[in-house]
This record gives structure tokens, sequence and C-alpha cells, in this order.
């Protein structure tokens, strides 16, 4: 299972990157606006820190100029994925951009049926939001689940299963049962997990005992 960070931030991103937790990362606009800064030089930014998946969201609203934007963003750097909203537009856009080797993921997907068609579209990651499902009274895990036993069952539609929206650490474990392919975590939750009070009672209490014993 991979863990990609679900951030712009470069300044933690390269503090995670420095623990091994940056096998990828995934941006969206709302991501992008928090650091202040403009889309183009955030993105080109994380580029240089990480060479692995970089999710790239576009905002164009037809399939003609969603493959615009991504030509274009493609060249900030080799290792950027092509992050579309789940539409008819959008699936589109995916075919095309899949028949043209450049991968790309399906965000903001709800129900096992949008994943099916974003995976016959060519899309390289699905992604289905669990915290959103949550915030509506619906079980968000669920719906992992259910995506990863179907995708299961159909090895040729080459593409993986990224939980996104984890709002909490029961969110990641919920998610690593499910067998998801990849993680896309806030460094919030990331710092919370990496927390337990046993651990820090025992770190104190060797500490205390190391100063009678170590020279
Ligand atoms: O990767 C998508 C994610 O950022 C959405 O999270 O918490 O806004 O639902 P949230």
């Amino acid at each position: 299972m991979k863990i990609f960070l679900d951030t712009a931030d470069t300044t933690i991103i390269q503090e995670m990157k420095e623990m091994g937790l940056a096998d990828g990362i995934t941006t969206n606009p709302t991501l992008i606006a928090k650091t202040g800064r403009k889309f183009d030089e955030v993105i080109k930014d994380i580029c240089a820190i990480i060479d692995g998946p970089i999710n790239a969201e576009v905002t164009a609203t037809t399939a003609e100029g969603i493959l615009e934007e991504a030509r274009e963003i493609r060249q900030w750097g080799e290792q950027i994925v092509i992050k579309i909203p789940m539409n008819r537009e959008g699936l589109r856009a995916v075919w095309r951009l899949s028949e043209e080797g450049i991968p790309t993921t399906v965000t903001l997907i709800f129900s096992v049926p949008q994943a099916i068609l974003a995976a016959k579209a060519g899309a390289r990651y699905l992604c289905p939001f669990v915290g959103r499902l949550d915030d509506i009274a619906s079980e968000g895990t669920n719906l992992l689940y259910d995506i990863t036993t179907v995708l299961n069952q159909y090895p040729e539609w080459d593409c993986e299963v990224m939980a996104a929206s984890i709002r909490h650490p029961l969110h990641v474990v919920d998610a690593a049962r499910a067998g998801v392919d990849v993680i896309t975590i806030p460094p919030k939750v990331i710092d919370q997990m990496l927390l337990h009070p046993l651990t820090d009672r025992g770190i104190e209490q060797f500490l205390k005992d190391a100063k009678l014993c170590y020279s």
C-alpha cells in the first residue's frame, strides 16, 4: 500500500519525505489556495521534491478544455498525474489522455457505478471520498470495500484505488483493511497516527532508567 500526502505545503512535503511517507502527492484547488501561492508555482516546487506521482487538478469543465489544460500541466513534470472530476466531460478527457499515455486520477467518486465507469474510461487512479460520505451519514469506508471487491474481479482494468477525504486514523485503518492500493492522507492525520500515550510514557521511563546505568 502506498501513502500519498494530501497537501500542497512544500515544507511539510519535504519533512514527510524524510520519514519515507511520501510515495506521491495529491492536491486540489482548495489545498493550493491554502498556500496563498499560484497553482503552477506550487506544482513545480512539489515536482522538485517528489519523484513519485503528483496529482494536479484541472479546472476546465469541457473535455477539450481539460485536454488543453492537462497537456500544459504535464510539461511541468513527467511525474504529474492529471486529476479530473467524475462526470461526462471528465471521462471523455480521461479516455483521450489514456490514449496519449498521460495518467489520470478520477476524483470525487462517491459510488461503485462511478468507479466502474472511471476504470473503464482508463483512469490510472480512482479516488473515492470517504469523509465526505460520512458527512452525509453514509458509511464512507463501505464504499472502499465495495470498490476493491469489484475491481479485484477485473484485473484487466489496470487502475488503482486511492482512498481520499481521510479525516482520522481509523479511516486509514479501514482503508488498509479494504485493501486499497493508495491512501492519500492529510498531514494532520499522519501526526495523529504517530502518537500513542503509552509510547510517550515508555520513552520517559527508559530515559529515566538510562540515567542509572548508561555511563
Ligand atoms: O483528496 C481529496 C481531499 O482533499 C478531500 O478531503 O476533507 O476536503 O473531504 P476533504
